[in-house]
């Protein structure tokens, strides 16, 4: 149980606690004799006679009954504790608590508890999971735990993070694939591209290019000459720009934007390229946890049990 290399430590912190202990037990046996002080005439003086700063004078009233009493309480609990718990050298308290895996014993404990619930979900097709409304709250609290810090706790995302509500997908839309992100986590790489494209005029001109795919305004001219250019993109956005789940390159032609669609942010994407990180949750979550999570965020976009369910792109 003790860490200490000697028995020196063990008794030199026995000894400062028990000392201090003492020390308030005699402190407050001492204030507690202190005893109101009479006047000659037998009549309680006002005040101790002692004066600071001129005027500031110390009233003869002794410390209430019931306060000190609190201390000796406090005193009577101190030594309570110390036979019950750790804290007085290396003596272990006679319950045996200890902090040391305190967390691992809770962790190992709800494993035991809720595991046979997530492996039963895990043997169930994650479209069935979703239908679940247990499970759909499970995976509910699980994403406020873990996964809210980025993606919202409304899963509508922010710039760079992926809404997760709109059924328009990075990765594609599959639970499976969903599944797949959670476990093994995803890395979207777009290198920078200023120079590929050459100019700065260029990177302009396919910025609205990609605005136009869009259908927001942009300067037909530019439009014109950015469109050739855009050859240099099709490899990973597709010679249509629809984009390619196998890399997470997104789709340039819907509304839905992961670091927004004016010239400013799409011209900083293509000179600066982009690098942006889903952590990978399979060793720390469990398949389980995952398998419920991912039938959680499937069912944001879509509505589990419904044979309309809305096609992913
Ligand atoms: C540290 C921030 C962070 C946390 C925490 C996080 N994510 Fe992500 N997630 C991201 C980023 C960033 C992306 C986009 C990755 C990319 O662009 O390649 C992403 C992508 C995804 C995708 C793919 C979206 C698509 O369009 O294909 C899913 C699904 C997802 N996350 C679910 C989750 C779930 C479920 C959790 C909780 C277990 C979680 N994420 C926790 C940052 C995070
Ligand atoms: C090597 C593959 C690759 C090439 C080449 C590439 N991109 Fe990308 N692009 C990506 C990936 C992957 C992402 C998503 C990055 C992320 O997940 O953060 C991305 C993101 C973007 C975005 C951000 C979209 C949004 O929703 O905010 C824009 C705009 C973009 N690319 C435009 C271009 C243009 C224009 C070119 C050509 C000049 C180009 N890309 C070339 C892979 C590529």
């Amino acid at each position: 149980m003790s860490d200490f290399t000697s028995g020196f430590w063990n008794w030199y912190i026995v000894l400062i606690t028990l000392l201090g202990i003492a020390g308030c037990a005699i402190l407050l046996w001492s204030q507690s004799r202190y005893k109101v002080r009479l006047d000659d005439k037998g009549q309680p003086e006002k005040t101790t006679g002692h004066v600071w700063d001129e005027d500031l004078t110390e009233l003869n009233t002794p410390m209430p009954r019931w306060w000190m009493f609190m201390f000796y309480l406090t005193i009577l609990f101190a030594i309570g504790y110390l036979v019950l718990y750790p804290g007085l050298g290396s003596y272990a308290g006679r319950l045996g608590w200890q902090s040391a895996g305190a967390y691992q014993r809770e962790l190992a404990k709800a494993d035991a508890d809720y595991g046979p619930l997530f492996a039963q979900y895990l043997k169930s097709d994650l479209k069935d999971v979703a239908a679940d409304p247990q499970a759909h709250a499970i995976g509910e609290r699980l994403f406020l735990t873990y996964c809210a810090q980025c993606h919202g706790s409304d899963a509508r995302g922010n710039k760079g993070y992926p809404n997760l509500t709109d059924n328009d997908w990075l990765y594609g839309g599959d639970p499976s694939v969903i599944k797949e992100t959670i476990m093994k986590g995803r890395n979207g790489q777009m290198p920078p591209m200023g120079a590929a494209l050459g100019s700065d005029k260029d990177v302009e001109n396919v910025a609205h290019y990609v605005m136009s795919l869009s259908g927001a305004p942009a300067d037909p001219i530019k439009v014109a000459f950015g469109k050739p250019k855009f050859a240099a993109c099709a490899a990973c956005h597709g010679p249509d720009a629809h984009g390619n789940p196998m890399l997470g390159a997104p789709n340039l032609t819907d509304k839905v934007w992961l670091y927004g669609g004016s010239p400013e942010t799409i011209m900083e994407t293509i000179r600066k390229g982009r690098n942006n990180t889903m952590p990978a949750w399979g060793e720390f979550l469990g398949e389980g946890k995952a398998h419920v999570l991912a039938a959680y965020v499937w069912s944001l976009s879509n509505t589990p049990g419904s044979q309309h369910e809305v096609a992913a792109k």
